[in-house]
């Protein structure tokens, strides 16, 4: 929709509908460009609504060939003959019955046409549909708001020669071939009312791989994957993590599957990740397949957890819906939460948790620290398709996180069990997840609801000391939020803190307090403090030497820490800590404290600074014995962003990426000897698994790889280049190409060649590909980049390929984006322009790589600025570019 109507909408103006449709028969006879639509609709007024009131359905482009009501054909050129109304956005009836009545519509749309992704479009050859949040609307006029919820059966028809497979939600009740024409035909009928948001249909020539899971009451599910003929193969590992994903919420949750089949469709041309439309869940290719030879383990561990997630929205998303689309995270950061957990007991727990805090940090952190910031559950939106965002998500996984570690896990599962028996079949709100809670654990969770209603990452700031011969060790603890657009004062937040004193040497201190300032015993013995109040200080007591804090283990809560740890206090951490996510932690503090220091001193045109002691640390660390998953997370170095984020002002992209560098090149050189051991001792495994050791192996092999390239060029790119030719799994592949694109010169472009010419037929290679070169950190990348979309392999129509390639360059390659000269800002923002006019939503997307300009120096802060005054100012821009552009313009 364009924009020039556009209006808020509000959270507080929110009303029960004042019709319900309890029914809906779709009859949808597909055809490329004009595919027919058919609705049979039993509405009727809501009692709870509001008597009279004029039925309003909702259209978003549509053509009306058709209405009748109770079997009336209404003529649609005289409106007010039936004193309605009918335009391409709505199809109004000012007086409708107020009793039950059947409205039937036959709508005309074109699929082909349809390059938004939103509602009934083709991928390939394929038909498909995506409608959350308001996609329905572009198929049918319909009341396409969450609380509207109805059985659907649907009816599809098409040429057998171009759709052979037919599917929609629920169970097929009735398929066959229409006499004496080349057409068929399937009936589907989903039993359990929904919302049109998970309505779905699929129609097209794909290749399937079948499967079966037995619930743990004995019914038995036939499961589908439908992907581009010829990848059957690489959908083997997806079906594997849904029966896992199927039986873990039965054994975690209670959770059995509802239908008699259940349903993946893999497609190429997807604006998100994956959607979780009920029985016929339809997914972004990128999250289905999977070989060795094509895909890297990282992309396995995706598949995994997009797989599960997707899964899991059966019961948190779908039996259970949201009231309205300001719940969203009532379903996604519910079930994001669900998914970390499947894939922590998938794989090891620390490296899954050190995994999601890392991105936690990259995108959740960023987006709170700037004008994009809003909170969990936001109060207003101009367009709800820019709330799918890693706060809702992210953010909101870290609540039911916190929320667990609160009230313990018994109490935890209990609320969940009751949240499930008391919404099952309903549209629901945070204040009803949250009661579910606050009634098991008989605890007032009102302050703990601020997660929800504040924006905005709290600091907590810690002090300590020690008092020897009292043997009293006190912590000072104060909470505090910045502003956040549109919110000035924060309220104290509820933050669970996990604590520990470790003794160097030995262990954990055993928590005793009293006094004024004790703790609880229920926080002495769980070793969670909390703190709700601005301040607060806790003395333990019988401490007999100085400890050093462990503060926040496992990350229990998502706030920014500032303490002042000394240097040995981190070594000693890293070393000793029993919590494996705090020893990654002291590293990583180290780090970005030296990479912070080394900024400084390049911004003062010294040398990069330097730390012997730490190098040591991290040598030692990877002589462990030690998961070698974990030692490669340790080892692994804060993100550029991570560093500019914490410097937080005055930000220049290029000191951060000399820094960087320098530290890597330090480390390459000083522990060169035993990456190289490490390198050699991780030899490569065969045949390829998957598994989170073996995945593990290489993560540790290949960043000892990339740690010798940075210090010894030669070495590195010897080594690279004999891993690029010798292995034939694309986890080895690929880190080694990346070694290689770093180093300038004809190999890299040798290497490229070579890769593209093997890969050439694999679509999700070639976007790595493209996202490779377009990350590159030198000056000639947007030169590259521009003639990359000249490529025969370049579409800016396939999501994929654009956001490997733009987004890529946009969000992972800080230098270049960053341009002092601004050439990178106004590439994104012509890119933003061009695009809206075809997919708003993925323009708005990429329009959000902005996000973080606020912290720029000035220079790149006004030229960042004036790109984003650009976009805002086009003449008919999309509600969603316009709402990013402005929200981020705005201070
Ligand atoms: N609901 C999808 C999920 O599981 C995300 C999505 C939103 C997909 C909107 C498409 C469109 O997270
Ligand atoms: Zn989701």
């Amino acid at each position: 929709m364009r924009t020039d109507t556009a209006k808020p909408v509000r959270l507080k103006d929110y009303r029960v509908p004042d019709y319900l449709i309890g029914k809906a028969d779709l009859d949808v006879k597909l055809h490329p460009s004009a595919t027919r639509v058919g609705v049979r609709l039993a509405i009727r007024p809501n009692p709870r609504g509001c008597p009279n009131a004029a039925l309003v359905l909702d259209g978003d482009g549509l053509t009306a060939k058709r209405i009748a009501l109770d079997g009336q054909v209404l003529d649609l050129q005289k409106t007010a003959a039936w004193n309605g109304f009918i335009t391409p956005d709505a199809l109004t009836l000012n007086a409708p019955p107020q009793r039950p009545f059947i409205l039937e519509v036959e709508t005309e749309i074109d699929p082909s046409a349809n390059t938004q992704l939103m509602g009934l479009y083709r991928s390939g050859s394929a038909y498909c549909t995506q409608c959350e949040a308001e996609g329905f609307r572009r198929i049918t006029y319909f009341l396409d708001r969450p609380d509207v919820l109805s059985v659907y059966t649907v009816r599809l028809e098409a040429e057998i020669g171009e759709a052979p497979l037919l599917l929609s939600n629920g169970n097929k009740i009735a398929s066959g071939k229409i006499g004496g024409t080349t057409r068929h035909f399937a009936i589907w009928h989903d039993p359990y009312p929904k919302p049109c948001y998970l309505f779905a249909l699929v129609g097209g020539g794909l290749g399937s791989i079948f499967g079966d899971f037995t619930t743990r009451s004995g019914r038995k599910v036939k499961l589908g994957i439908h992907v581009e003929h010829g990848k059957e193969p690489q959908a083997a590992y997806a079906m594997d993590a849904l029966k896992r994903a199927m039986k873990w919420d039965e054994r975690v949750y209670g959770r059995e599957y509802d239908l008699d089949i259940f349903n993946i469709v893999a497609v190429s041309h997807f604006n998100m990740g994956a959607m979780e439309n009920k029985g016929l869940n339809i997914f972004n290719d990128k999250y289905v397949l999977a070989s060795p030879a094509t895909a890297t383990d990282t992309d396995y561990a995706h598949i995994e957890a997009v797989i599960a997630h997707e899964y899991f929205h059966n019961w948190t998303g779908n039996r259970i819906t949201c009231r309205d689309w300001f719940q969203l995270c009532l379903k996604e950061g519910l079930t994001v939460f669900r998914d970390h957990a499947f894939s922590a007991d998938m794989r090891s727990a620390p490296v899954r948790r050190i995994g999601d805090v890392r991105t936690l940090r990259a995108q959740q952190f960023s987006e709170d620290a700037g004008p994009l910031a809003h909170n969990v559950r936001p109060e207003t939106y101009m367009e709800i398709n820019n709330f799918y965002t890693s706060t809702v998500y992210e953010k909101g996984a870290e609540i039911i996180r916190m929320l667990k570690v609160l009230i313990g896990d018994d109490a935890f599962y209990k609320g969940m069990d009751l949240y499930f028996a008391r919404y099952d079949g309903t549209a629901a709100t945070i204040e009803d997840f949250i009661a579910c809670f606050a009634d098991i654990a008989g605890r007032d969770l009102t302050q703990f609801s601020r997660w929800y209603s504040q924006a905005g990452t709290p600091l907590l700031e810690v002090a300590s000391s020690y008092d020897a011969d009292a043997q009293t060790f006190t912590l000072d603890l104060a909470q505090s939020c910045k502003p956040t657009p549109g919110q000035d004062k924060k309220e104290p937040f509820v933050i669970p803190i996990a604590l520990g004193l470790v003794a160097p040497g030995a262990g954990d201190i055993p928590l005793r307090t009293g006094g004024d300032a004790g703790a609880s015993g229920a926080e002495l013995a769980s070793g969670i403090i909390e703190l709700s109040s601005p301040r607060r200080r806790i003395t333990f007591r019988d401490v007999p030497c100085r400890p050093v804090p462990s503060l926040l283990r496992g990350f229990s809560a998502p706030v920014r820490l500032d303490y002042a740890a000394s240097e040995a206090d981190l070594l000693t951490l890293i070393a000793h800590d029993s919590d494996s996510f705090n020893r990654w932690q002291a590293a990583q503090t180290y780090a970005t404290r030296l990479l912070q220091r080394s900024v400084a001193s390049i911004r003062a045109g010294e040398a990069p600074y330097r730390d012997k002691d730490f190098l040591a640390a991290l040598g030692t660390v990877i002589d462990t014995n030690a998961d070698p998953a974990f030692v490669a997370q340790v080892i692994g170095l804060p993100g550029e962003a991570d560093i500019a984020r914490e410097i937080g002002e005055d930000v220049d992209p290029d000191a951060i990426h000399r820094a960087h560098d320098a530290l890597a090149e330090d480390i390459g050189k000083e522990r060169q000897e035993t990456l190289l051991a490490a390198y050699w001792r991780l030899a490569p495994e065969e045949p390829y698994s998957p598994d989170a050791g073996p995945a593990g192996r290489r993560a540790l092999r290949n960043a000892a790889l990339a740690f010798v390239a940075a210090g010894d060029k030669a070495e590195g790119a010897a080594l690279a280049m004999r891993q690029f030719e010798s292995t034939s799994t694309m986890t080895d592949k690929f880190a080694a190409l990346c070694v290689l694109t770093r180093i300038t010169g004809q190999e890299r472009e040798d290497a490229l060649q070579a890769f593209y010419a093997a890969y050439e037929n694999e679509p999700l290679v070639i976007d790595k590909w493209f996202a490779l070169q377009a990350a590159i950190p030198e000056h000639g990348t947007l030169a590259r980049v521009r003639a990359l979309m000249q490529h025969k392999a370049f579409s800016c129509k396939n999501p994929n390929r654009l956001r490997a390639l733009a987004g890529s360059f946009a969000a992972a390659n800080p230098t270049q984006f960053n341009a002092g000269d601004g050439s990178g800002y106004d590439f994104i923002a012509g890119l933003v322009l061009d695009l809206d006019v075809k997919n708003p939503q993925v323009a708005a997307r990429l329009l959000s790589a902005f996000k973080s300009w606020w912290i720029l120096e000035p220079q790149r802060r006004s030229l960042a600025g004036a790109a984003l005054q650009r976009v805002a100012c086009a003449a008919s821009l999309s509600a969603d570019v316009k709402d990013i552009a402005e929200r981020s313009l705005a201070h």
